[in-house]
């Protein structure tokens, strides 16, 4: 198939890229590079042997948009492209709504002009707010979201939902990720954040590397076996090949399908730095802080419906997400810019 892939030169994006050209996917990438560099597909090239097409644009604009479906047939889009930064999106609610839920807009309706409505969409565990229900399975209600970047998943989820109930041409697929971390195995593509990490393993990595002194742990008084708050982390990679495995449902005309792509373990803060020390021989120092706003004691998957009608299934375990993590950085000091 020829898949659009917005968002392609991020984080996640970047790493299904390669998962989709190894299995003999064509690749259309759309990404504004605001958070992402083109290096990433210059390198998803070498490590796949294979070519991609890039536009360099926005999913707001609608001209870029119809250029790409002028000029390719697309069969389906993996909609990556959003911000993603929870501290962020509370000081920039606008901005989050606009970008996210605006682009998102635009982007379905330049799809349905042009006869494509098969749309992958990254969604995230965030939409559970304080889980009603551990482990999460895809049944446990949405919940309340903390923060804007939330309800943009959270609301286009419902949006995207309502037109494939609307319209059954259309074939919609949710996945909900948890934590992502790790990285390709050759170090050449990995998680690239602009200034200081917010999420943990980049900011494990960055201490690792001497750029910052000391972790801080938000919180050792949870409801937790060692306290300190409890996720689901799972390697980028199966990630990605969680969308290789989900264009299954788009050729089948599954309509409206949710899935999460969890491993199912949940690993403490305290966990992950002792794995971490464990799988690469570096010591990180920390310090116990206050609890961050916004988080939650325990968040981890029940991944058994992907299994089930993905045949999909997580295969690194947490030593190859934290030595994967680890060679991105100590390979890329200062990520694409090196
Ligand atoms: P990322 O920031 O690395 O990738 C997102 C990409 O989208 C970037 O390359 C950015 O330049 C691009 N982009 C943003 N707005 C755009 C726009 N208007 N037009 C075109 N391109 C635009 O993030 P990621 O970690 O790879 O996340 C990918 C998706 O998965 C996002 O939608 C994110 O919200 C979602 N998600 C991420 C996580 C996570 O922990 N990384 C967890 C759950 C869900
Ligand atoms: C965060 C986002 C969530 C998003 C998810 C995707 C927040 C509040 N939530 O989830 O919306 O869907 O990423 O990956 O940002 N921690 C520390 N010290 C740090 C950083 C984190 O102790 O410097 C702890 C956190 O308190 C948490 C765990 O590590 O218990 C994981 O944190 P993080 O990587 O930020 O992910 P989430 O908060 O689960």
């Amino acid at each position: 198939m020829n898949i659009l892939v917005t968002g392609g030169a991020g984080f996640i994006g970047s790493h299904t890229c390669v998962e989709l050209l190894n299995a003999g996917e064509e690749v259309v990438v759309l990404d504004n590079l605001s958070n992402s560099s083109e290096k990433s597909l210059e390198r998803v090239k070498e490590i796949t042997g294979k070519e991609l097409k890039f536009y360099k644009g926005d999913i707001l604009d609608r001209d870029i948009l119809g250029k790409i479906f002028a000029e390719n047939k697309i069969d389906a889009c993996i909609h990556f492209a959003g911000l993603k930064a929870v501290g962020e999106s509370v000081q920039k609610p606008w901005e989050y709504y606009q970008n996210n839920i605006s682009g998102t807009l635009t982007l379905v309706d330049v799809m349905r002009q042009n006869g494509c409505k098969n749309i992958i969409f990254s969604s995230s565990a965030t939409v559970y707010g304080n889980p009603a229900e551990i482990p999460i399975t895809e049944n446990c209600p949405k919940g309340t979201c903390t923060n804007p970047y939330g309800w943009t998943k959270s609301m286009l989820e419902q949006i995207l939902s309502d037109m494939q109930k609307a319209d059954n041409e259309w074939n919609v697929i949710l996945l909900r990720y948890f934590n992502p971390i790790g990285a390709h195995k050759s170090g050449h593509i990995g998680e690239n954040p602009n200034g200081i990490p917010n999420n943990l393993m980049p900011y494990i990595t960055q201490v690792a590397i001497g750029k910052l002194e000391r972790l801080g742990v938000f919180g050792n008084d949870y409801d937790t076996p060692d306290g300190t708050g409890v996720r689901d982390y799972i390697h980028v990679v199966d990630l990605a090949d969680g969308h290789v495995k989900a264009l299954k449902k788009i050729r089948e005309n599954a309509g409206l399908c949710i899935y999460n792509l969890g491993t199912g373990c949940g690993y403490s803060v305290l966990d992950i730095v002792k794995n971490f020390e464990e799988a690469t021989g570096v010591k990180i120092p920390y310090d116990i802080k206050p609890r961050r706003a916004g988080d939650i004691a325990t968040c981890y998957s029940d991944a058994t419906k992907a299994k089930e009608e993905l045949g999909w299934t997580a295969k690194y375990g947490i030593k190859e997400m934290c030595e994967d993590s680890w060679r991105w950085q100590s390979n890329n000091p200062n990520g694409y810019d090196d």
